[in-house]
């Protein structure tokens, strides 16, 4: 594809439609937007434009798609897989400036917002109205929600309350071309045709621009209660996992973490957490609720299940202080790790049940080609991000070899019926294993998709697939 070089006139252009404090093309200004959370991987904007609304994205986008000029969404730019990074250069469309919340709606339990607003600031508002936005990746404290749609984003509660696609009821949203759309209703079912609001979900900002989000929510529950299990085998663990659900629980979260994930995170935020020599992996398990007494018994229930599968121990915690403690450093991990070491994160996923098959497949792979991996994640879904270290390995053999292994550990999620990602999305740096999972066949219709909604190419190209 070629794309045109942006020239003075372009930028006028959106200077124009913005205004001149919203416009930046200062390679010291933009150096923010060639990067995200993904690996150390840089590229470089020739411009980034910060609207303030909807009419403004559809004349940037209209403009844009006239000119052939590539457009980046981008939100926090908290994304593991390379979507918000601009790898044509081209524009940079920031939707940092869209940032309110425009209405909870008590009576129907929904709320309306704009993407650019923090996933926190929306869980935190609906809960002082009592109401409640399960869906809580680990950078809820930065990532957009927009962000959160781009890759259907999960986070430890959506083993028992789903992830952003299961909240998303309608959005407003900018075509390539201008055009400004609904995709649905503001109902809880909806049956009326192709469903494009959920096609729009995870669709990584490739399809549109999302402008307003009406979410669902639920009552808030009143209570939780959260338990640390440490064990010396980490594949009892990942066996515990599924004997909770076997025995008629639903925690509201079920994660796993290697020993490292624990000590990295506690090292870079300098939290003190004693890991004795002989632990394996933790299960962090939530169980939330209005009746305690009920949710005490569940827990009683869990501990059994714990100990059968030869856990060392079962801790409470007993503070709204200490829940947050191991909250913070289960959510530090991913950081912990890029801080750490260069790293690759490959988001594998397969039904729970086959976890314990997955977590000693990657192991096996990793002393085969001769790589550490520091694995951690919700285990309650099957969902298991293998963190694979540099340490001391060659750039040829980083470069190289190791995409076979990466190759065979998605094998592997594909023959336990599972894939390559569960919530990180694929983005650029996935997208050379899409064959992995998915036949020709599934790829041309989904080339067909991208063709209808972005007939020139122009939003975020070079994403999910070629
Ligand atoms: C987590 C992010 C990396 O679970 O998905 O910590
Ligand atoms: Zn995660």
């Amino acid at each position: 594809m070629d794309y045109h070089k942006i020239n003075a006139q372009d930028i006028q252009a959106f200077i124009d439609i913005v205004g001149s404090n919203q416009v930046m093309a200062d390679p010291l200004l933009m150096e923010p937007y060639s990067h995200d959370y993904t690996e150390d991987l840089r590229f470089m904007p020739e411009v980034v434009v910060k609207p303030a609304n909807t009419q403004e994205i559809s004349q940037l986008l209209k403009y844009c798609n006239e000119q052939l000029i590539p457009v980046t969404p981008r939100g926090a730019g908290t994304g593991l897989s390379g979507g918000a990074l601009p790898i044509y250069g081209g524009l940079v469309l920031s939707t940092e400036r869209l940032n309110k919340i425009l209405q909870i709606d008590e009576r129907n339990f929904q709320a309306i917002v704009e993407p650019g607003v923090i996933n926190e600031a929306l869980q935190n508002a609906v809960k002082e109205k009592g109401l409640f936005y399960p869906p809580d990746p680990a950078s809820k404290g930065s990532c957009f929600l927009g962000g959160n749609i781009a890759h259907s984003s999960g986070g430890p509660r959506a083993v028992k309350y789903g992830t952003t696609r299961d909240y998303v009821l309608n959005l407003e949203m900018v075509l390539p071309t201008g055009e400004i759309i609904m995709t649905g209703a503001n109902t809880l079912k909806y049956s009326t045709g192709y469903n494009l609001t959920h096609l729009m979900v995870g669709s990584e900002g490739t399809l549109g621009i999302v402008t307003k989000i009406v979410l669902r929510l639920i009552p808030a529950p009143k209570n939780t209660l959260l338990l640390l299990a440490p064990f010396a085998s980490p594949e009892k663990a990942c066996e515990a996992v599924n004997g909770i659900f076997l025995a008629g629980c639903t925690p509201s979260a079920c994660e796993f973490v290697e020993p490292d994930g624990f000590r990295l995170s506690a090292a870079l935020l300098n939290m003190s957490f004693e890991i004795k020599e002989n632990v394996g992996a933790y299960l962090l398990i939530e169980v939330d609720g209005n009746q305690l007494e009920q949710m005490m018994t569940e827990c009683e229930t869990i501990s059994e299940v714990l100990y059968t599968n030869q856990a060392l121990d079962v801790l409470f915690a007993e503070t709204a202080n200490q829940k947050e403690y191991f909250w913070k450093l289960r959510r530090g991990i991913g950081e912990a790790t890029k801080h750490n070491n260069v790293y690759k994160e490959e988001d594998t996923v397969v039904p729970r049940a086959e976890l314990p098959i997955l977590f000693k497949g990657v192991k096996e792979i990793g002393a085969r080609y001769g790589f550490r991996t520091v694995c951690y994640g919700h285990a309650g879904d099957g969902n298991l991000h293998v963190n694979i270290l540099k340490d001391q390995l060659s750039e040829d053999f980083w470069n190289n070899e190791l995409n076979k292994a990466i190759v065979e550990i998605f094998e592997l999620c594909k023959s336990l019926n599972g894939t390559i990602s569960g919530e990180h999305g694929i983005g650029l740096v996935q997208q050379k294993y899409m064959r992995v999972v998915l036949d020709q066949t599934n790829l041309n219709l989904m080339a067909g998709i991208k063709k209808v909604f972005d007939p020139n190419g122009i939003l975020n190209p070079g994403k999910v697939f070629n």
